[in-house]
Protein backbone atom coordinates (compact mmCIF):
# COMPACT_ATOMS: atom_id res chain seq x y z
CA UNK A 1 0.00 0.00 0.00
CA UNK A 2 1.39 3.73 -0.48
CA UNK A 3 2.83 5.58 2.03
CA UNK A 4 1.54 9.28 0.42
CA UNK A 5 -1.48 10.18 -0.62
CA UNK A 6 -1.77 10.33 -4.66
CA UNK A 7 -4.00 13.30 -6.04
CA UNK A 8 -6.35 12.69 -8.33
CA UNK A 9 -4.97 15.53 -10.51
CA UNK A 10 -1.58 17.42 -10.05
CA UNK A 11 -0.55 20.10 -12.10
CA UNK A 12 2.67 19.41 -14.48
CA UNK A 13 4.61 22.63 -14.29
CA UNK A 14 8.55 23.21 -15.29
CA UNK A 15 10.37 25.67 -14.16
CA UNK A 16 10.72 27.58 -17.24
CA UNK A 17 7.19 27.79 -17.58
CA UNK A 18 6.89 29.54 -14.32
CA UNK A 19 9.68 31.84 -15.44
CA UNK A 20 7.68 32.47 -18.21
CA UNK A 21 4.80 33.73 -16.21
CA UNK A 22 7.40 36.11 -13.97
CA UNK A 23 8.30 37.34 -17.39
CA UNK A 24 4.92 38.25 -18.14
CA UNK A 25 4.32 39.83 -14.80
CA UNK A 26 7.62 42.20 -14.92
CA UNK A 27 6.45 43.30 -18.51
CA UNK A 28 4.27 45.95 -17.20
CA UNK A 29 0.95 44.82 -18.85
CA UNK A 30 -1.30 42.22 -16.49
CA UNK A 31 -4.40 42.03 -18.11
CA UNK A 32 -5.51 40.87 -22.18
CA UNK A 33 -2.43 42.25 -23.98
CA UNK A 34 0.67 40.78 -25.92
CA UNK A 35 1.03 37.43 -24.33
CA UNK A 36 -3.08 36.63 -24.83
CA UNK A 37 -2.86 37.79 -28.46
CA UNK A 38 0.45 35.29 -28.75
CA UNK A 39 -1.34 32.49 -27.01
CA UNK A 40 -4.42 32.90 -29.39
CA UNK A 41 -2.77 32.82 -32.40
CA UNK A 42 -0.37 29.79 -31.55
CA UNK A 43 -3.85 28.03 -30.41
CA UNK A 44 -5.17 29.22 -33.86
CA UNK A 45 -1.98 27.72 -35.72
CA UNK A 46 -2.66 24.26 -34.03
CA UNK A 47 -6.30 23.53 -34.46
CA UNK A 48 -5.80 25.13 -37.47
CA UNK A 49 -8.63 27.35 -37.54
CA UNK A 50 -8.47 31.08 -38.29
CA UNK A 51 -10.03 32.19 -35.50
CA UNK A 52 -9.08 31.52 -31.20
CA UNK A 53 -10.44 33.55 -28.50
CA UNK A 54 -9.02 33.59 -25.34
CA UNK A 55 -11.57 33.54 -22.17
CA UNK A 56 -11.32 33.08 -18.71
CA UNK A 57 -12.85 29.76 -18.62
CA UNK A 58 -15.07 27.53 -20.91
CA UNK A 59 -18.28 28.34 -19.05
CA UNK A 60 -17.62 31.61 -20.62
CA UNK A 61 -16.64 29.80 -24.11
CA UNK A 62 -19.77 28.06 -24.14
CA UNK A 63 -22.03 31.06 -22.98
CA UNK A 64 -20.71 33.89 -25.53
CA UNK A 65 -20.85 31.10 -28.53
CA UNK A 66 -24.32 29.92 -27.61
CA UNK A 67 -25.15 33.57 -27.30
CA UNK A 68 -23.64 34.62 -30.61
CA UNK A 69 -25.15 31.58 -32.53
CA UNK A 70 -28.59 33.50 -31.45
CA UNK A 71 -29.73 31.03 -29.17
CA UNK A 72 -32.62 32.60 -26.82
CA UNK A 73 -35.89 32.63 -25.45
CA UNK A 74 -38.00 29.59 -27.20
CA UNK A 75 -34.47 27.42 -28.24
CA UNK A 76 -33.95 24.20 -27.39
CA UNK A 77 -30.16 22.68 -27.36
CA UNK A 78 -29.76 18.91 -27.35
CA UNK A 79 -26.68 18.04 -25.29
CA UNK A 80 -25.38 15.46 -22.73
CA UNK A 81 -26.57 15.35 -19.72
CA UNK A 82 -23.21 13.38 -18.53
CA UNK A 83 -21.41 16.29 -18.32
CA UNK A 84 -20.23 18.95 -16.58
CA UNK A 85 -22.59 21.41 -15.71
CA UNK A 86 -21.61 24.46 -17.35
CA UNK A 87 -23.42 23.98 -20.79
CA UNK A 88 -26.96 23.89 -19.57
CA UNK A 89 -26.56 26.60 -16.96
CA UNK A 90 -25.78 28.59 -20.15
CA UNK A 91 -28.72 27.56 -21.98
CA UNK A 92 -30.60 28.61 -19.17
CA UNK A 93 -29.49 32.00 -18.82
CA UNK A 94 -29.90 32.51 -22.15
CA UNK A 95 -33.50 31.67 -21.71
CA UNK A 96 -33.59 28.92 -23.76
CA UNK A 97 -33.83 24.87 -22.89
CA UNK A 98 -31.36 21.99 -22.47
CA UNK A 99 -32.76 18.94 -23.59
CA UNK A 100 -30.92 15.76 -22.85
CA UNK A 101 -29.43 13.27 -25.31
CA UNK A 102 -28.66 9.54 -24.64
CA UNK A 103 -24.94 8.61 -25.24
CA UNK A 104 -23.19 5.72 -26.33
CA UNK A 105 -22.49 3.28 -23.47
CA UNK A 106 -19.06 2.88 -25.35
CA UNK A 107 -17.44 6.01 -25.67
CA UNK A 108 -19.82 7.53 -22.82
CA UNK A 109 -20.42 10.56 -25.51
CA UNK A 110 -23.46 11.97 -27.25
CA UNK A 111 -22.98 10.37 -30.68
CA UNK A 112 -25.54 11.52 -34.33
CA UNK A 113 -27.80 8.38 -33.57
CA UNK A 114 -28.81 9.74 -30.05
CA UNK A 115 -28.47 13.20 -30.70
CA UNK A 116 -31.36 12.83 -33.93
CA UNK A 117 -33.67 10.94 -31.01
CA UNK A 118 -33.48 14.17 -28.94
CA UNK A 119 -33.97 16.66 -31.90
CA UNK A 120 -37.17 19.01 -31.79
CA UNK A 121 -38.73 21.04 -34.03
CA UNK A 122 -37.26 24.23 -31.93
CA UNK A 123 -33.56 22.84 -31.50
CA UNK A 124 -31.19 25.73 -32.34
CA UNK A 125 -27.83 24.33 -31.74
CA UNK A 126 -26.37 20.62 -30.19
CA UNK A 127 -23.68 20.63 -28.04
CA UNK A 128 -21.87 17.46 -28.59
CA UNK A 129 -18.58 17.10 -25.58
CA UNK A 130 -15.81 14.49 -26.65
CA UNK A 131 -15.75 12.44 -23.11
CA UNK A 132 -12.49 12.15 -21.98
CA UNK A 133 -11.57 13.37 -25.07
CA UNK A 134 -12.16 10.41 -27.04
CA UNK A 135 -13.40 11.72 -30.57
CA UNK A 136 -17.13 11.35 -31.12
CA UNK A 137 -17.06 11.38 -34.71
CA UNK A 138 -17.96 14.94 -35.19
CA UNK A 139 -18.51 14.86 -38.88
CA UNK A 140 -21.49 12.60 -38.35
CA UNK A 141 -22.94 15.35 -36.02
CA UNK A 142 -22.45 18.13 -38.53
CA UNK A 143 -23.93 16.41 -41.56
CA UNK A 144 -27.14 15.41 -39.67
CA UNK A 145 -27.34 19.34 -37.71
CA UNK A 146 -26.19 20.99 -40.56
CA UNK A 147 -29.04 19.39 -42.56
CA UNK A 148 -31.73 20.46 -40.36
CA UNK A 149 -30.31 24.33 -40.27
CA UNK A 150 -28.88 23.81 -36.84
CA UNK A 151 -25.56 24.83 -35.54
CA UNK A 152 -23.07 22.61 -33.62
CA UNK A 153 -20.64 24.05 -30.63
CA UNK A 154 -18.53 20.99 -29.82
CA UNK A 155 -18.19 21.22 -25.73
CA UNK A 156 -13.89 20.65 -26.17
CA UNK A 157 -12.72 21.06 -22.48
CA UNK A 158 -11.48 17.88 -22.46
CA UNK A 159 -10.34 17.45 -26.03
CA UNK A 160 -6.70 19.31 -25.91
CA UNK A 161 -4.74 16.50 -27.52
CA UNK A 162 -7.70 14.58 -29.09
CA UNK A 163 -7.48 14.03 -33.08
CA UNK A 164 -10.91 13.42 -34.66
CA UNK A 165 -10.26 12.68 -37.86
CA UNK A 166 -6.51 14.00 -37.64
CA UNK A 167 -8.25 17.19 -36.90
CA UNK A 168 -8.85 19.30 -33.79
CA UNK A 169 -12.27 19.56 -31.89
CA UNK A 170 -13.92 22.90 -33.44
CA UNK A 171 -11.66 22.51 -36.82
CA UNK A 172 -15.41 21.17 -38.51
CA UNK A 173 -17.95 22.06 -35.59
CA UNK A 174 -18.95 25.64 -35.92
CA UNK A 175 -16.99 26.40 -32.88
CA UNK A 176 -15.63 24.69 -30.20
CA UNK A 177 -14.62 25.54 -26.40
CA UNK A 178 -11.77 24.30 -24.58
CA UNK A 179 -10.76 24.44 -21.43
CA UNK A 180 -7.53 25.40 -19.14
CA UNK A 181 -9.31 24.75 -15.82
CA UNK A 182 -6.76 22.85 -13.19
CA UNK A 183 -7.92 19.51 -14.15
CA UNK A 184 -7.35 19.60 -17.85
CA UNK A 185 -4.47 18.75 -20.26
CA UNK A 186 -3.51 22.22 -20.39
CA UNK A 187 -4.09 24.31 -17.77
CA UNK A 188 -3.58 27.88 -16.79
CA UNK A 189 -5.53 27.43 -13.56
CA UNK A 190 -8.91 28.72 -15.09
CA UNK A 191 -9.29 29.58 -18.42
CA UNK A 192 -10.90 28.67 -21.80
CA UNK A 193 -10.36 28.94 -25.84
CA UNK A 194 -13.28 29.24 -28.16
CA UNK A 195 -12.55 28.28 -31.72
CA UNK A 196 -14.26 28.87 -35.03
CA UNK A 197 -14.06 29.40 -38.77
CA UNK A 198 -16.63 31.90 -38.75
CA UNK A 199 -15.13 35.37 -38.78
CA UNK A 200 -19.08 36.92 -38.18
CA UNK A 201 -19.42 34.11 -34.92
CA UNK A 202 -15.37 35.02 -33.61
CA UNK A 203 -16.06 38.89 -34.28
CA UNK A 204 -19.07 38.85 -32.09
CA UNK A 205 -18.03 36.42 -29.21
CA UNK A 206 -14.78 38.80 -29.09
CA UNK A 207 -17.27 41.56 -28.50
CA UNK A 208 -19.80 39.52 -26.05
CA UNK A 209 -16.76 38.88 -23.96
CA UNK A 210 -15.66 42.25 -23.18
CA UNK A 211 -18.94 44.15 -22.02
CA UNK A 212 -19.75 44.75 -25.75
CA UNK A 213 -17.12 47.13 -25.70
CA UNK A 214 -15.69 47.16 -29.44
CA UNK A 215 -12.06 48.04 -28.08
CA UNK A 216 -10.14 46.16 -25.68
CA UNK A 217 -7.72 47.92 -23.38
CA UNK A 218 -4.70 46.62 -25.33
CA UNK A 219 -6.26 49.02 -28.08
CA UNK A 220 -6.95 52.00 -25.56
CA UNK A 221 -3.83 51.95 -23.18
CA UNK A 222 -0.41 51.03 -25.21
CA UNK A 223 1.28 53.64 -27.64
CA UNK A 224 -0.81 53.07 -30.92
CA UNK A 225 -4.01 53.00 -28.74
CA UNK A 226 -6.80 55.35 -28.48
CA UNK A 227 -8.99 56.39 -25.79
CA UNK A 228 -12.45 56.21 -27.66
CA UNK A 229 -14.54 52.79 -27.76
CA UNK A 230 -18.42 51.80 -28.25
CA UNK A 231 -20.65 49.63 -26.47
CA UNK A 232 -22.07 47.55 -29.17
CA UNK A 233 -24.24 45.74 -26.82
CA UNK A 234 -24.27 44.44 -23.29
CA UNK A 235 -21.84 41.50 -22.66
CA UNK A 236 -19.69 39.66 -20.53
CA UNK A 237 -16.18 40.27 -18.60
CA UNK A 238 -14.63 36.98 -19.63
CA UNK A 239 -11.85 38.03 -21.02
CA UNK A 240 -8.00 36.15 -19.87
CA UNK A 241 -5.25 37.87 -18.10
CA UNK A 242 -1.67 38.07 -19.43
CA UNK A 243 -0.12 35.70 -16.80
CA UNK A 244 -2.35 32.96 -17.07
CA UNK A 245 -1.95 33.20 -21.11
CA UNK A 246 1.97 33.14 -20.72
CA UNK A 247 1.07 30.03 -18.98
CA UNK A 248 -0.77 28.17 -21.74
CA UNK A 249 1.33 29.33 -24.17
CA UNK A 250 4.07 27.28 -22.31
CA UNK A 251 2.04 24.73 -21.58
CA UNK A 252 1.02 24.40 -25.45
CA UNK A 253 4.88 23.83 -26.46
CA UNK A 254 5.04 21.05 -23.67
CA UNK A 255 1.47 19.43 -24.75
CA UNK A 256 3.06 16.99 -27.26
CA UNK A 257 5.70 15.36 -25.01
CA UNK A 258 2.52 15.46 -21.82
CA UNK A 259 0.36 13.27 -24.01
CA UNK A 260 2.74 10.92 -25.04
CA UNK A 261 3.08 10.31 -21.40
CA UNK A 262 -0.59 10.25 -20.98
CA UNK A 263 -1.02 7.77 -23.84
CA UNK A 264 2.06 5.61 -22.22
CA UNK A 265 -0.01 5.44 -18.54
CA UNK A 266 -3.21 4.57 -19.82
CA UNK A 267 -1.86 1.85 -22.49
CA UNK A 268 -1.15 0.47 -19.12
CA UNK A 269 -3.91 0.66 -16.91
CA UNK A 270 -6.00 -1.08 -20.06
CA UNK A 271 -3.66 -3.48 -20.53
CA UNK A 272 -3.89 -4.34 -16.99
CA UNK A 273 -7.60 -3.56 -16.50
CA UNK A 274 -8.58 -5.63 -19.28
CA UNK A 275 -7.55 -8.84 -17.12
CA UNK A 276 -9.98 -7.78 -14.20
CA UNK A 277 -13.30 -8.77 -13.57
CA UNK A 278 -15.93 -7.10 -14.01
CA UNK A 279 -13.99 -3.82 -14.80
CA UNK A 280 -15.09 -2.15 -18.32
CA UNK A 281 -12.78 0.61 -19.58
CA UNK A 282 -13.71 3.62 -22.32
CA UNK A 283 -13.74 2.06 -25.78
CA UNK A 284 -10.41 3.29 -27.39
CA UNK A 285 -10.44 4.73 -30.90
CA UNK A 286 -12.28 3.43 -33.99
CA UNK A 287 -9.61 5.01 -36.43
CA UNK A 288 -5.76 5.22 -37.41
CA UNK A 289 -5.98 9.50 -37.51
CA UNK A 290 -8.07 9.19 -34.55
CA UNK A 291 -6.61 10.00 -31.01
CA UNK A 292 -7.60 10.25 -27.21
CA UNK A 293 -6.52 13.00 -24.92
CA UNK A 294 -6.59 11.19 -22.21
CA UNK A 295 -7.94 14.70 -20.04
CA UNK A 296 -9.34 11.40 -17.85
CA UNK A 297 -9.25 7.56 -17.72
CA UNK A 298 -12.55 6.53 -17.02
CA UNK A 299 -13.97 2.56 -16.52
CA UNK A 300 -17.13 1.06 -15.91
CA UNK A 301 -17.72 -0.89 -12.49
CA UNK A 302 -20.21 -4.16 -13.01
CA UNK A 303 -21.05 -4.71 -9.06
CA UNK A 304 -21.80 -8.67 -9.26
CA UNK A 305 -18.82 -9.37 -11.49
CA UNK A 306 -16.39 -7.08 -9.75
CA UNK A 307 -18.12 -7.59 -6.39
CA UNK A 308 -17.98 -3.94 -5.35
CA UNK A 309 -20.00 -1.19 -6.24
CA UNK A 310 -18.79 1.79 -7.97
CA UNK A 311 -19.17 3.84 -4.69
CA UNK A 312 -17.71 1.44 -2.33
CA UNK A 313 -14.92 1.15 -5.15
CA UNK A 314 -13.74 4.75 -4.34
CA UNK A 315 -13.82 4.85 -0.88
CA UNK A 316 -11.86 1.09 -1.28
CA UNK A 317 -8.95 2.91 -3.17
CA UNK A 318 -9.14 6.60 -0.65
CA UNK A 319 -8.47 3.85 1.61
CA UNK A 320 -5.45 2.33 0.05
CA UNK A 321 -4.35 6.66 -0.69
CA UNK A 322 -5.37 6.73 -4.28
CA UNK A 323 -7.72 9.65 -5.14
CA UNK A 324 -10.07 8.40 -7.79
CA UNK A 325 -13.13 10.64 -8.89
CA UNK A 326 -17.01 9.96 -10.47
CA UNK A 327 -17.72 12.01 -13.85
CA UNK A 328 -20.33 13.34 -14.45
CA UNK A 329 -23.42 13.40 -11.56
CA UNK A 330 -25.79 13.22 -15.05
CA UNK A 331 -27.17 17.32 -15.28
CA UNK A 332 -30.66 15.94 -14.89
CA UNK A 333 -29.83 14.01 -11.47
CA UNK A 334 -29.12 17.68 -10.02
CA UNK A 335 -32.17 19.34 -7.62
CA UNK A 336 -31.76 22.33 -9.77
CA UNK A 337 -32.11 20.81 -13.28
CA UNK A 338 -34.90 18.11 -11.85
CA UNK A 339 -37.84 20.37 -13.41
CA UNK A 340 -36.31 20.42 -16.89
CA UNK A 341 -38.48 17.46 -19.32
CA UNK A 342 -36.47 14.68 -20.40
CA UNK A 343 -37.26 11.46 -22.26
CA UNK A 344 -35.51 8.50 -20.43
CA UNK A 345 -31.89 8.60 -20.83
CA UNK A 346 -31.38 4.34 -19.95
CA UNK A 347 -27.85 4.76 -20.94
CA UNK A 348 -26.80 7.77 -19.27
CA UNK A 349 -28.50 6.36 -15.65
CA UNK A 350 -26.51 2.62 -16.50
CA UNK A 351 -23.15 4.51 -16.48
CA UNK A 352 -23.25 6.82 -14.44
CA UNK A 353 -24.04 4.69 -11.86
CA UNK A 354 -20.83 2.74 -12.56
CA UNK A 355 -18.61 4.51 -13.92
CA UNK A 356 -15.03 5.74 -12.53
CA UNK A 357 -11.89 8.05 -13.35
CA UNK A 358 -8.52 7.19 -11.94
CA UNK A 359 -6.03 9.28 -11.46
CA UNK A 360 -3.72 10.46 -15.00
CA UNK A 361 -1.10 13.22 -15.28
CA UNK A 362 2.14 13.38 -17.18
CA UNK A 363 4.07 13.50 -14.01
CA UNK A 364 3.01 10.29 -12.31
CA UNK A 365 5.83 7.82 -11.97
CA UNK A 366 5.84 3.74 -13.18
CA UNK A 367 5.30 3.23 -9.37
CA UNK A 368 2.26 5.48 -9.12
CA UNK A 369 0.60 3.86 -11.95
CA UNK A 370 1.65 0.79 -10.15
CA UNK A 371 -0.03 1.16 -6.88
CA UNK A 372 -3.61 2.41 -8.37
CA UNK A 373 -3.51 -1.36 -10.39
CA UNK A 374 -2.38 -2.73 -7.41
CA UNK A 375 -5.43 -1.36 -5.22
CA UNK A 376 -7.56 -2.08 -7.84
CA UNK A 377 -6.59 -5.56 -7.89
CA UNK A 378 -6.92 -6.12 -4.27
CA UNK A 379 -10.52 -4.20 -4.31
CA UNK A 380 -12.03 -6.73 -6.79
CA UNK A 381 -12.66 -10.37 -5.46
CA UNK A 382 -11.04 -12.81 -5.00
CA UNK A 383 -14.47 -14.79 -6.03
CA UNK A 384 -14.54 -12.88 -9.11
CA UNK A 385 -10.95 -14.21 -10.30
CA UNK A 386 -11.51 -17.83 -9.77
CA UNK A 387 -14.63 -17.23 -11.53
CA UNK A 388 -12.18 -15.71 -14.71
CA UNK A 389 -14.21 -12.92 -14.78
CA UNK A 390 -17.97 -14.15 -15.30
C1 LIG B 1 -17.07 18.81 -20.04
C2 LIG B 1 -16.84 20.14 -19.39
N1 LIG B 1 -17.44 21.21 -19.91
C3 LIG B 1 -17.23 22.44 -19.40
C4 LIG B 1 -16.43 22.63 -18.32
C5 LIG B 1 -16.25 24.01 -17.77
O1 LIG B 1 -14.91 24.40 -17.86
P1 LIG B 1 -14.39 25.69 -17.08
O2 LIG B 1 -14.17 25.29 -15.67
O3 LIG B 1 -13.11 26.04 -17.79
O4 LIG B 1 -15.42 26.72 -17.23
C6 LIG B 1 -15.77 21.54 -17.74
C7 LIG B 1 -14.90 21.73 -16.57
O5 LIG B 1 -14.54 20.88 -15.84
C8 LIG B 1 -15.99 20.26 -18.30
O6 LIG B 1 -15.37 19.17 -17.80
Amino acid sequence: MRTTFLPYCRPTLDDDEIASVVATLRAGWLTSGPAVAEFEQAFARAAEVPHAIALNSCTAALHVALRAMGVGPGDDVVMPSLTFVAGAQCVLELGARPVFADIDPRTFSVSARTIEAALTERTRVVIAMPYAGRPLDIDAVVSLAHARGIRVLEDAAHAVGTLDRGRWAGARADAAAYSFYATKNLSTGEGGMLVTHDAVLAERARVLALHGMDRDAWKRYSATGSWRYDVREPGFKYNLADPLAALGLAGLERLDARQTRRAEIACIYTERIAALPGLQAQAEVDRDDDRMSWCMYALLVDPVRAGITRDTLVERLRDERIGASVHYIPTHRFSGYRALASTPLPMTEFVADRILSLPLYPGMSDDDVESVLDALERSVTPRAFALGGR
